[in-house]
C-alpha cells in the first residue's frame, strides 16, 4: 500500500519559490475548523482570516465594527484543524494606529489567534509600522488597492488607480511596503494592467482579488464564491458551487482553475 504523503507546511519561503517559478498560488478566507480541512483537503495554499467575517458572518455593513477579540475567536478556530496552509490573519480596524498597538495586537494574534502572518491597510502611511512590526519578527502581508477599512473616508467600494496618478501611488504604496519589509502583498480592486505592474515591479508575491490574472496568486471571500453572499456580485466574483453542486468540488474548481492561471477571466477583471 502507497505511503500517505503530507504536504509541507507552506511558508513566505514556498510562496516565494512559488513567485519565482511562476507557479500560481491559491488562496481563500477562512474563518473556522470545518472550512479548515475542506479548503486544506482541496489544496489551498494560504488561509486569510479576514475582518471580511464581520461583513459574511456577523452581518455588519462593513468591516469597521470587528474587533480584536472576533479576529482571535476565528483564527484560533482556523488553527485548531489547519495543519500545512498559511495562515494569514487581518489586523482589524483601529488596531495599529501606533507601532506598540500594532505590535501587542499582532503578538495577541500570533499567540492566541495561531497566526503565522499578520495583514494590515494601507501603504506609504503604514510603512513605519510594518518595518516596525518585521524588526520584531512579526511577518507581515501588505494590502493596497481597495482598503474596505477606509470605507467610509473613500466614500464607497470602487476600483482604485484607474488614472495615472492613481496607479502610481498604488505602485509607490507597494514600494514601500516591500522597502518595509512586508513579505507578501493583497491588491485588491484594480484595473489588470496595474495588478500586473505591481506583481512585476516588486519582488514578494502578489495574491489578487479583483486586480487581474498577473497577480502571483488569488483570493475570494469564501461565501462569495460559494454564492452565498446576498446582493449584487462584485465584477471579479465567480460562484464555483453554481456549476459544481458540492462544496468541495467548488473549492476543488477554484483551485483547479487558478492553479491553471485561467481565473480571472477578462470578464471578472477591470
Ligand atoms: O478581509 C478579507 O477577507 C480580506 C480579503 C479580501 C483578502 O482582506
Amino acid at each position: 500500500m502507497a505511503a500517505e504523503t503530507t504536504p509541507s507546511p507552506v511558508n513566505i519561503a514556498t510562496l516565494q519559490r512559488m513567485k519565482a517559478r511562476g507557479e500560481k498560488i491559491v488562496c481563500l478566507t477562512c474563518y473556522d475548523a470545518s472550512f479548515a480541512r475542506v479548503l486544506e483537503d482541496a489544496g489551498v495554499d494560504v488561509f486569510i482570516v479576514g475582518d471580511s467575517l464581520g461583513m459574511v458572518l456577523k452581518g455588519y455593513e462593513s468591516t469597521v465594527a470587528v474587533t480584536m477579540g472576533d479576529m482571535i475567536y476565528h483564527a484560533a478556530n482556523v488553527a485548531r484543524t489547519g495543519r500545512h496552509a498559511l495562515r494569514v490573519v487581518d489586523l482589524p480596524f483601529m488596531s495599529y494606529a501606533t507601532r506598540e498597538q500594532a505590535l501587542g495586537n499582532a503578538a495577541r494574534l500570533m499567540r492566541e489567534g495561531g497566526a503565522h502572518m499578520v495583514k494590515l491597510e494601507g501603504g506609504a502611511v503604514v510603512a513605519g509600522v510594518v518595518e516596525h512590526l518585521t524588526r520584531h519578527a512579526i511577518p507581515v502581508c501588505g494590502h493596497i488597492g481597495l482598503l474596505p477599512q477606509s470605507v467610509h473616508k473613500l466614500g464607497g467600494y470602487r476600483v482604485q488607480g484607474r488614472d495615472a496618478a492613481g496607479a502610481e501611488a498604488v505602485l509607490a504604496d507597494a514600494r514601500a511596503l516591500e522597502a518595509a519589509g512586508a513579505g507578501l502583498l493583497v491588491i485588491e480592486c484594480v484595473p489588470a494592467d496595474l495588478g500586473a505592474r505591481v506583481s512585476a515591479t516588486v519582488t514578494i508575491p502578489t495574491i489578487g482579488i479583483g486586480a487581474g490574472p498577473a497577480c502571483d496568486g488569488q483570493v475570494l471571500v469564501l461565501y462569495d464564491m460559494l454564492g452565498i453572499t446576498p446582493g449584487k456580485r462584485p465584477r471579479f466574483v465567480k460562484d464555483f458551487l453554481e456549476q459544481t453542486g458540492s462544496v468541495p468540488a467548488a473549492i476543488a474548481a477554484y483551485v483547479r482553475v487558478v492553479r491553471d492561471g485561467s481565473f480571472p477571466g477578462p470578464e471578472h477583471c477591470y
